[in-house]
Parts: C-alpha cells; structure tokens; sequence
C-alpha cells in the first residue's frame, strides 16, 4: 500500500514538474531581424484588408470608430474584445516599434513578452514575409490616434490565465513563414498563401479541437461551432460542387457578397465581404478560388487534388 502510494507521489510530483517545465520553459523562437526594410504603405494597406485586421478590430454593430477596438467576439472560452489598434499612444499602439508590431503578428508575443490568445490570428500572420510586416506597419503608423479603451475580455475559468497559453503554442502554433508548394502553380500558391495565412478562410472554415487548435487533415469542411456559435458551411471543391458553386461564384461572391442563388451572405461571411474581400484584386480572388477548389474532401480526409 504504502508503495503504492509512494509510486503515486512520484508520478505526481513528476507529472507536475514536467507540465511546469511544459508551462514555463520559454519557447525560444528568435525574434525577425529588419534591418534596412523599407515599407510601403500602400501595399501594407491592402494586406491588412485582405487580412481583415478591420473587421475585428472596428465594432461594426455600433458604427464605432475604424481599428479603435471591436465589438463581443464570443467564443467557447469566453468573450473577447480586440484592442484598439490606432496610433493613440495610451488606448492605442502609438508607443509601438515595428519590432513590437512583428513581435505580436508573427510570435503571438505581447511588448511585455505575454501570450496572446490565438483569436488574434497570429498562427496565421506568421506566414507573412519580413517584407509583408514591414509594410502592414507603414501603413499602420498612418492610422489617426483615437481615444477609445476597450472592456476586458470576459473569459471562463481557466482561460484568463495567459501563462497557458504557452503550451498552446508548443501544441498548436509553429513561427514559419509560408512555404510555397513547388508542385503547384504559382496561382494557387498565391491562394494558398491567402487563404491559409492573412485572408484565414481555412480557419473559419475548419473544424477545430477542444483547445481551439485546427482540426488538420478536415481542412475547409465546416466548423459547428463557429465564433458568436455560428454553424460554418464546408467549402472544399467536394461540397461547393455539390451545391452547384463554380470558382467564378466564389470569386462574385467574395467581391459582391451574393450566392449563386441570389441569396445575399449573412452573418460573419458578410462582414468579411465588406471589410475584406470586396477590396481585393480579381487576380488574388482568383487564387484563392483556385485554391479552394483544389480542395476535396474524401474518405474522411481533406486532400489537394492533382497534386
Ligand atoms: C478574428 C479577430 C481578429 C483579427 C482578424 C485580427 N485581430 Fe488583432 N486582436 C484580436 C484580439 C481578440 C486581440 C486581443 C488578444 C489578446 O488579448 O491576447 C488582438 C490583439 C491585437 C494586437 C495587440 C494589441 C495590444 O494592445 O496588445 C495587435 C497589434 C493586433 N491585434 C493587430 C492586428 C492586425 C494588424 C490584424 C490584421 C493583420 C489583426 N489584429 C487581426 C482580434 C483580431
Ligand atoms: C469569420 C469567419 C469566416 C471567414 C474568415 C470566412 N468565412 Fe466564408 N463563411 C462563413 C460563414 C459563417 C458562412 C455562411 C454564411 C451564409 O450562409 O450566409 C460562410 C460562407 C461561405 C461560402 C458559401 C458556402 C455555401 O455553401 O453557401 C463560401 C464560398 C465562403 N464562405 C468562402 C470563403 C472564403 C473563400 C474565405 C476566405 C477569403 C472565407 N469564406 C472566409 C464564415 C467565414
């Protein structure tokens, strides 16, 4: 008995030291070096719509001031409130340095070196080149101050403690920038890029895990439990097809925000119209029609056709 208990002791102890090493020992990803990288704001500009920077970050529903904190974005864990990203040097991210901007989009990492939660999309930003940054910056300094503080996020036991969110990251999140498939075109790529990284269709459109990391190998075939519970339509070839979608729809519907059948989108989807896809170019919708239809679902399984 005694034994047993002794045993017990030591695999608790044990377990409880590896899960504070898992917790503590910091994640030596190296922050991005730039040196001489000149932005440009125009550029910068248009990436941070097609990455929807502005449809969290302006609270639509009370016609609140753009980028100057965004309405209750309620999740399983709880309710969030995305900050107020204008130049305001105290509500705001006026007192930042590109390096702090690189710091948080591509490494989840906050100027005081906290965790951000992954409802900020920095998974998905690190797939953004130094270039990419560098340019999303310049066009950010020219963002007016506005005064506007944001509530604090509302979140479930235990999820306010932003220290877990370091095993999160050895879980679920890897610093990379995009790796461009060499057996693919350069147009997929490019919509592969979008999709999977800034525009972060897959992530909506993906079912996710009980920790909210992405569900790999189900890509693009639906989320039931979507941000503000909304249930999320698959959207690999194998289901748009079936629904009698082509990737000319795709492309009119994420410029317009209508369906083949006439029907306007709703909800989440028509936000992202406004504040995103409307805005971008016919070739990039294209890619990222491209890429989407290049998506099957099979045998239980997400697959790149034709690869
Ligand atoms: C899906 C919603 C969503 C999108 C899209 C999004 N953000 Fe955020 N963002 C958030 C939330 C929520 C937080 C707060 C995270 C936290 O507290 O850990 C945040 C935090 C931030 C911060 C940290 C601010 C601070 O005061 O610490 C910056 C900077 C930021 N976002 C910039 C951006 C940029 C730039 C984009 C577009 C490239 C973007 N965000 C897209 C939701 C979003
Ligand atoms: C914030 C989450 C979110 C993001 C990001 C998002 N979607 Fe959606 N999408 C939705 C929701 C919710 C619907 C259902 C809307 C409706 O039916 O009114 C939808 C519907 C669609 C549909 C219609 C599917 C059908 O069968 O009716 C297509 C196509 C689509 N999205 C493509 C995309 C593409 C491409 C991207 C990336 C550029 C994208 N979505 C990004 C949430 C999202």
């Amino acid at each position: 008995m005694k034994k047993i208990f002794l045993g017990a002791t030591l695999v608790g102890l044990l377990t409880g030291a590896s899960v504070a090493t898992y917790l503590f020992w910091p994640i030596e990803t190296q922050a991005r070096v730039f040196s001489n990288t000149k932005g440009n704001v125009q550029r910068g500009a248009y990436l941070a719509r097609s990455s929807g920077c502005f449809a969290c970050h302006t609270d639509e529903k009370t016609n609140g001031p753009v980028l100057a904190g965004g309405g209750p974005l309620k999740t399983p864990f709880g309710t969030f409130y995305a900050p107020n990203i204008t130049t305001h040097p105290e509500d705001g991210i006026g007192k930042w340095s590109l390096a702090d901007f690189s710091n948080a989009l591509t490494h989840g990492k906050s100027p005081t070196g906290e965790n951000y939660y992954p409802v900020f999309l920095y998974p998905n930003y690190t797939k953004l080149s130094n270039q990419d940054i560098a340019d999303m910056w310049a066009a950010f300094k020219t963002v007016p101050p506005v005064a506007n503080k944001v509530p604090e996020h509302d979140l479930k036991f235990p999820f306010q403690y932003r220290f877990l969110l370091t095993a999160w990251k050895r879980l679920f999140f890897e610093h990379k920038v995009y790796e461009p498939n060499l057996k693919m075109s350069k147009e997929w790529n490019r919509g592969a890029f979008l999709a999977t990284g800034p525009a972060h269709c897959v992530t909506c459109h993906s079912p996710k895990n009980p920790l909210g990391g992405l569900d790999y190998g189900h890509e693009l075939n639906g989320d039931e439990n979507g941000p503000n519970g909304e249930k999320i339509p698959a959207i690999t070839a194998t289901a748009l097809s079936k629904n009698g979608w082509t990737k000319k729809d795709i492309v009119f519907a994420l410029k317009t925000g209508s369906k083949p059948d006439g029907d306007a989108f709703g909800s989440s989807m028509g936000e992202v119209v406004r504040e995103s896809t409307r805005f971008l170019t016919d070739a990039d919708l294209n890619a990222i029609a491209e890429y989407v239809m290049s998506i099957e679902h099979k045998d239980g399984r997400s697959i790149v056709k034709n690869q």
